[in-house]
């Protein structure tokens, strides 16, 4: 037991365990406040599957002195729309959970720490008309906010005690059986509702062009910048970039109805939703991830569109 996944059994955080499997690792430990091996159906008697709060530090710190990992990849958490709805759960879950994942790795001697962060750390007062490592991070989500102050609580954590922390700023993660609420998610269920059959309506605009990233990139980013040489790391927390060039909502939705012709697309814009994306959806200069770690994403958006909907067909039981 190397190897501890929080929020292991979530969306990106199964794939990272399907991953690690695939590489060879032995019984990796998963924690999660809601475990279910849905995603994990084929493996779950490879992994270890533990119910726990990150908010709770007794939960954090048991976990992490029974399984004294090497490496925590840390994906447990609230996602935008929820942690804005309750901010109060938001701060316990995002920010005081991490903060207990690094006290726990630091008294329990873990090397290496991989956290999940968001483009939602930026927002107001971006100059240039795309999002680098450079932006200035000013988010308006509640959820953003907690996201920055873990990437800072990391540095802390790497420069007063030498804790190997790396984290991942993804944009919206595409892919089938997306349950969590976010303020993106349209790029995920516009193709999972047509495949069922069911009339899809974007609430944004049909010129709304959302950076998004497949999931299986997603799960293989953070295995690739957890495994790089830390002389390599010098920006530590990383923008990514996933399928280029990005699509808009439009684009999206033509994608779709090629593949699958009876799709009902339709667009009702909500105003307030759309103010704030106009501002957070921009390009993303990844140079940082590209140089120092090789990220370099398999899937554009036409390929994600036709892997969504072999996933679907060929394992629908993970994704109901
Ligand atoms: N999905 C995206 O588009 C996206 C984009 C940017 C960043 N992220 C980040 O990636 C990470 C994984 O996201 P995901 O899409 O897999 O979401 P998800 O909701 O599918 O997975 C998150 C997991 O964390 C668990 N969790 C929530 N609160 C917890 C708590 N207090 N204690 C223990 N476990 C808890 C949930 O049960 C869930 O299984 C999150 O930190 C998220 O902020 C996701």
């Amino acid at each position: 037991m190397d190897i501890l996944i929080t929020g292991g059994t979530g969306f990106i955080g199964a794939d990272v365990v399907r991953i690690l499997l695939e590489k060879g690792e032995k019984r990796p430990v998963v924690f999660d406040i809601n475990p279910s091996t849905k995603r994990l159906d084929d493996v779950a008697d490879q992994i270890e599957i533990v119910r726990g709060d990150l908010g709770n530090f007794s939960h954090v710190l048991s976990i992490v002195k029974q399984t004294k990992p090497r490496v925590i990849y840390h994906l447990g958490g609230m996602l935008s729309v929820p942690s804005d709805a309750d901010p109060a759960a938001a701060l316990r879950a995002n920010a005081l959970g991490t903060y207990h994942v690094l006290e726990a790795s630091r008294l329990f001697n873990v090397s290496q720490v991989i956290f999940s962060s968001t483009l939602a750390t930026y927002g107001l007062g971006i100059r240039d008309d795309i999002i680098s490592d450079f932006t200035l991070q000013r988010p308006q989500l509640f959820y953003g906010a907690t996201k920055v102050f873990c990437e800072h609580m990391g540095l802390f954590y790497k420069r007063k005690f030498g804790l190997d922390f790396r984290s991942i700023r993804y944009p919206s993660i595409v892919g089938p059986g997306v349950k969590t609420p976010g303020v993106v998610q349209f790029t995920s269920w516009v193709i999972e509702e047509c495949a069922k059959g069911n009339p899809f309506t974007f609430n944004v605009k049909p010129e709304t062009r959302a950076p998004v990233m497949y999931f299986k990139d997603s799960s293989r980013a953070m295995v690739k910048l957890g495994e790089a040489a830390p002389d390599n790391i010098k920006m530590v927390n990383y923008v990514v970039a996933g399928a280029r060039p990005i699509a808009s909502a439009g684009e999206l939705a033509d994608i779709v109805r090629a593949k699958i012709p009876a799709a009902q697309i339709n667009f009702e814009p909500d105003m307030e939703l759309q103010a704030i994306l106009d501002k957070l959806l921009l390009p993303i200069d990844d140079s940082c991830a590209r140089d120092e770690w090789g990220w370099n994403p398999e899937y554009d958006q036409e390929r994600i569109v036709e892997d969504f909907l072999q996933e679907l067909k060929q394992n629908p039981q993970r994704y109901n």
